[in-house]
């Protein structure tokens, strides 16, 4: 989990969108396969300039603001995936350098070496070469800096001071905690949150619109639910689901994802609340072998069912931390099988407690209505 709560990508909600999506990046120059481009939607709709981008309007106008007067200073940009850090660093990029962007922008991500050796020699180099005919200040982005060793950090820290006079550094990542504190003070940092409901609901249409893809009303809600604010994660899943269904609805987009459809969630709940652990076990093992579910995802929707409903507090924390370290011990590869076993045992204890609760409220309200009647009498 990112700062505020959102998921990193527990990436079993949506290995099939993924996997879609990931045979289309695989071919990033948009190959036509079968009379089809498979440009990833992703790289397609990138922003290219400034304007394209649909929130963070605050720290767009700081920044504009920072190019007109030619001041750029070092940036740091954070916050959880697909809200647009790397897109808005390749539209400030472009638009200052423009045809010179090749020449003036080396831009190095997580795919690419980046240990210390990289650091001192392909960074130093690059922000040492003059440029012929241009006088500009060059710009390194280092993208998914959260897997840059310390030692290369504590390189970059030289550099950056060194050479501040010819090149400017954005730094970008998921954990800013991961970002050494010297760096992170030597930069501007901006947080990107996770884009707002409204932002993405207006985007995926536009999209839709301009794919000409038949995009319901509980499809586009769908979209939201499962995208959490992450516009790569909304866009890979309607590439894909426009792939493999006609139309993209909630039934398209939850069956693309894998992703439990919420009447199976209430059915699910119904039983877990209701059936006895053997049987309640029975009905679940079938429903996750049939609908092809992973645990981590029924664990995921029985969460968020379970918020709503109106327990006492010791029965719901009971609960929750049973399907929380359910979800642990699957993070670290335990059995689907056990860990599904383990929620139903979750749901049996948080409903023994809440039988406790209910048996203890039912005494003192006897006890109190006993002492009343020996008032009277
Ligand atoms: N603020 C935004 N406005 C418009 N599109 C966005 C925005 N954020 C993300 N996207 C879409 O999601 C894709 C991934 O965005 P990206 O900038 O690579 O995210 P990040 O670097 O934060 O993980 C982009 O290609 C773009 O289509
Ligand atoms: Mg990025």
């Amino acid at each position: 989990m990112s700062e505020n709560g959102d998921v990193e990508m527990h990436d079993a909600s949506a290995p099939r969108a993924e996997a879609a999506a990931a045979a289309a990046a695989a071919n990033p120059k948009g190959t036509v396969i079968g009379g089809q481009s498979v440009l990833p939607w992703v790289e397609k709709y990138r922003p290219q300039k400034l304007d394209d981008l649909i929130a963070h309007h605050d720290i767009i106008a700081t920044i504009q603001r920072f190019i007109n007067q030619n001041k750029l200073p070092h940036t740091l940009f954070h916050g959880p995936p697909g809200t647009g850090k790397t897109s808005t660093i390749l539209a400030c990029a472009k638009g200052m350098y423009g045809p010179k962007f090749g020449s003036m922008v080396l831009e190095l991500n997580a795919s690419d070496a980046r240990g210390i050796d990289v650091v001192r020699e392909q960074i130093r180099t690059f922000v040492q070469a003059r440029q012929l005919f241009s006088t500009g200040i060059k710009l390194v982005v280092l993208d998914e800096a959260d897997s840059m060793t310390s030692a290369a950090q504590f390189a970059l820290r030289r550099i950056m001071e060194q050479y501040s006079s010819n090149a400017r550094f954005c730094i970008i990542c998921n954990y800013v905690n991961k970002i050494i504190p010297a760096l992170q003070s030597r930069c501007t940092k901006f947080r990107f949150g996770p884009l707002g409901d409204s932002d993405v609901r207006g985007r995926a249409k536009e999209i839709a619109a301009s794919e000409q893809l038949s995009l319901t009303d509980d499809g586009l809600e769908a979209l939201v639910t499962l995208g959490r604010g992450d516009m790569r994660r909304v866009l890979n899943i309607m590439q894909s689901c426009s792939m493999a269904f006609d139309e993209v609805s909630a039934e398209s987009v939850y069956m693309t994802t894998g992703t439990p459809l919420p009447s199976d969630i209430d059915e699910a709940f119904s039983v877990l609340i209701t059936d006895g652990v053997e049987e309640a076990f029975l009905k679940m093992d079938a429903l996750r072998i049939s609908k092809g579910y992973a645990v981590v995802d029924l664990i995921t929707g029985l969460f968020a069912r379970a918020k709503v409903v109106k327990w006492p507090t010791a029965a719901l924390s009971m609960l929750m931390g049973r399907l929380a370290d359910a979800e642990y011990r699957l993070s670290l590869g335990c059995s689907e099988k056990v860990q599904l076993g383990a929620v139903v045992g979750g749901f049996a204890e948080a409903r023994a407690v809440l039988e406790r609760g209910k048996g203890a409220q039912a005494a003192a309200a006897a006890a109190a209505s006993g002492q009343q009647q020996q008032a009277q009498g």
